[in-house]
C-alpha cells in the first residue's frame, strides 16, 4: 500500500529535495504503518504512571518494553537503575566517523484522572475517526515511538543508520526528572553526542507543523498553614481564633494582580524582554483567538494587557494556583474553624530566570506577607529552568528539511508554554545546544487532560519525518 494511498500526499517533489532518503524506505513505513498502530497500542496498555507507587511494577514493565524493543534493532540497551524509576539507555554505535544524535523521550505518563471522562478507558488504547485514544498517546510514547519505527524502517530497508544513535527514554519526566540530573552527570561521557532530538510536545496547530526553540521553566510549591490543634466549633470560638483558610486565601490573592502580573518582589528582574523581531514573527502565526475560546469553553482570553495572546502563552511568566484545600466541602453545611489549609502553586518561568532563585522569592514572599498567627510550611516539588535555543545553526535547517519531508509543509518557529526539565541540563552538563525539540502532537490533542489522543496521520508523517532527519542530519555535519 503505497503512502499516497493512505494520506493523499505526493511525495515527489519531497523526493528531490532530501533526495538521500531511498524511496523504498517510505515504503516500507506504508507498508507498516499498521504494524506499527498495534505496537503503539501495546506499549499505551501500559499504565506507566510516574506520580503512584501503586505503579511500580508497570513503570518496570514500560521499561523493559522499551529496552526490548531496542535491543531487536539491534541495540545495545539496558535499564539503569535510579532512586526512583529506571532510565532505558540504548545506543547503536555504526561508525566513529559519522556524526551521533541523541534521542530523549519519556515512557512514563501523567494520571489519568477523571476516569469517569474518558470515553473508553485510558489504558485500553481505542482508534477513532483516525485518531489513537488512550493516556500517554500524545504525551509521550506516540512521539518517542515515531524515532523506533523510521529506525526499524531504515534498517530494514538499508541495513544501517546514517548516524550513531543513542537513545535515553525515562520514566520520571511527568514527575520533574529528578534523577536524571545525576544520571547524566555520572555518564556525560556514554551520553556525548552531536545533536539532541526531542519529539514531546506540539506542532503550531493541526496541519501547521513547527520546531519549537524555546520551553519554560518550571518552579512548584506547596504551602500548608497550620491554626489549632483540631478543627473548632464556630460557634464557641469563633472571633478568637484565625482561620488558616482565610490567611490563606489573603495571602495567595496578593501573588498576582488581576492583569495576570505578579507581585512577587523581583520575580521580572532576569526576564528576558521579546526583541521586536521576535515578537514580530510571532505576531504573524496564525492564531485562532475565537477557535481558541471555544476548544477552552471560556468566553474571554486574560493576562497581560501588553502581550499577545502567544506571547502570555509561551514567552511570558505566569503564576497559578494549582490546588486549594482545607476544612469542610461535603454535603450540607458543618460549622467549623478549620485547622489547616493548603495550596499548590507554580510559576511557569522563561528566560533568563532561574529555577532556584524563584523558589527563594516567592517563600520569602509568603513569608513576609504571613500573618504573624500563621505556621507556615512551604516545600519545593519541581524546579526546572527555561530553556531557548540557538536557531541560526546547521541542524535546524536540517530539522526544517525532515519536516517538509514527512508533514508536506515547512515549519513554523515557536516557542512552547510546556516544560521539558531535563532540557536545560543537557546543555549545561552534555555542553550540547543542538537541540532539536520537533513537537509532533497537536495543540488539541489533550495531553494530560481526559481522552488524550494522538493522530494518526501525524503519526505516520513524523516517521517519515524521522527517517527524512537521520539523512539531512548525516548531511549537514558531512558539509
Ligand atoms: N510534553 C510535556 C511538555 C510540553 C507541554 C511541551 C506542552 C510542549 C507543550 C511534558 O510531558 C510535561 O508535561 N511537562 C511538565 C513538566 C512538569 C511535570 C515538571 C509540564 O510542563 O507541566
Ligand atoms: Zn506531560
Amino acid at each position: 500500500m503505497g503512502m499516497k494511498k493512505i494520506f493523499g500526499m505526493d511525495r515527489i517533489q519531497h523526493e528531490l529535495e532530501i533526495a538521500m532518503v531511498p524511496h523504498k524506505v517510505v515504503d516500507e513505513i506504508s507498508a507498516n504503518s499498521q504494524q506499527y498502530v498495534e505496537e503503539l497500542a501495546e506499549f499505551l496498555r501500559i499504565p506507566s504512571v510516574s506520580t503512584e507507587s501503586e505503579h511500580a511494577a508497570d513503570i518496570r514493565h514500560a521499561a523493559m518494553w522499551v529496552a526490548k524493543k531496542l535491543g531487536k534493532l539491534g541495540f545495545q540497551a539496558e535499564l539503569h537503575e535510579t532512586a526512583r524509576h529506571p532510565v532505558v539507555f540504548g545506543h547503536l554505535l555504526v561508525d566513529a566517523s559519522l556524526p551521533t544524535l541523541l534521542i530523549y523521550g519519556h515512557y512514563d505518563v501523567q494520571p489519568p484522572d477523571p476516569l469517569a471522562e474518558w470515553i473508553t478507558p485510558p489504558f485500553s488504547p481505542s482508534i477513532r475517526e483516525g485518531y489513537i485514544y488512550a493516556r500517554g498517546a500524545t504525551d509521550n510514547k506516540g512521539q518517542c515511538l515515531t524515532y523506533l519505527m523510521a529506525m526499524e524502517a531504515l534498517l530494514s530497508v538499508t541495513g544501517r543508520l546514517p548516524l550513531n544513535v543513542k537513545v535515553l527514554i525515562e520514566g520520571e519526566e511527568e514527575i520533574g526528572s529528578p534523577n536524571l540530573g545525576q544520571f547524566l552527570q555520572k555518564n556525560r561521557e556514554l551520553l556525548r553526542t552531536d545533536v539532541i532530538a526531542i519529539s514531546d510536545g506540539s506542532q503550531f496547530a493541526p496541519g501547521i507543523p513547527a520546531i519549537t526553540y524555546g520551553l519554560r521553566g518550571l518552579c512548584y510549591l506547596e504551602i500548608q498553614i497550620q491554626g489549632s490543634n483540631f478543627d473548632l466549633h464556630s460557634g464557641s470560638f469563633g472571633g478568637v481564633v484565625a482561620n488558616p483558610i482565610q490567611e490563606l486565601i489573603e495571602m495567595l490573592s496578593r501573588l498576582k494582580n488581576t492583569d495576570g502580573i505578579v507581585a512577587i518582589p523581583s520575580f521580572y528582574d532576569h526576564v528576558l524582554e521579546l526583541p521586536p523581531d521576535e515578537r514580530l514573527e510571532m505576531s504573524r502565526l496564525p492564531v485562532d483567538e475565537m477557535q481558541l475560546k471555544k476548544y477552552l469553553g471560556v468566553e474571554q482570553l486574560t493576562g497581560e494587557p501588553d502581550y499577545s495572546i502567544m506571547e502570555r502563552k509561551t514567552a511570558r511568566p505566569t503564576l497559578d494556583i494549582n490546588g486549594i484545600w482545607g476544612g469542610f466541602a461535603g454535603e450540607g453545611a458543618k460549622t467549623i474553624i478549620p485547622a489547616k489549609a493548603g495550596a499548590k502553586v507554580s510559576m511557569r518561568l522563561v528566560p533568563n530566570q532561574r529555577s532556584s532563585a524563584i523558589n527563594e522569592q516567592f517563600k520569602s514572599f509568603i513569608r513576609s506577607i504571613a500573618p504573624s498567627t500563621a505556621k507556615i510550611q512551604i516545600a519545593e516539588m519541581h524546579g526546572s529552568d527555561p530553556v531557548l535555543i540557538e536557531r541560526n545553526q546547521p541542524a535546524m535547517v536540517a530539522a526544517a528539511k525532515a519536516i517538509e519531508f514527512g508533514f508536506d509543509k515547512k515549519p513554523v518557529f515557536i516557542r512552547e508554554g510546556g516544560s521539558i526539565p531535563i532540557v536545560g541540563l543537557f546543555k549545561d552538563v552534555l555542553d550540547c545546544g543542538s537541540i532539536l525539540l520537533l513537537g509532533w502532537g497537536s495543540p488539541d490533542d489533550g495531553a494530560h487532560s481526559p481522552n488524550e489522543r494522538f493522530s494518526l496521520e501525524d503519526f505516520h508523517r513524523a516517521i517519515c519525518s524521522v527517517a527524512a532527519l537521520f539523512y539531512s542530519l548525516e548531511e549537514c555535519y558531512r558539509t
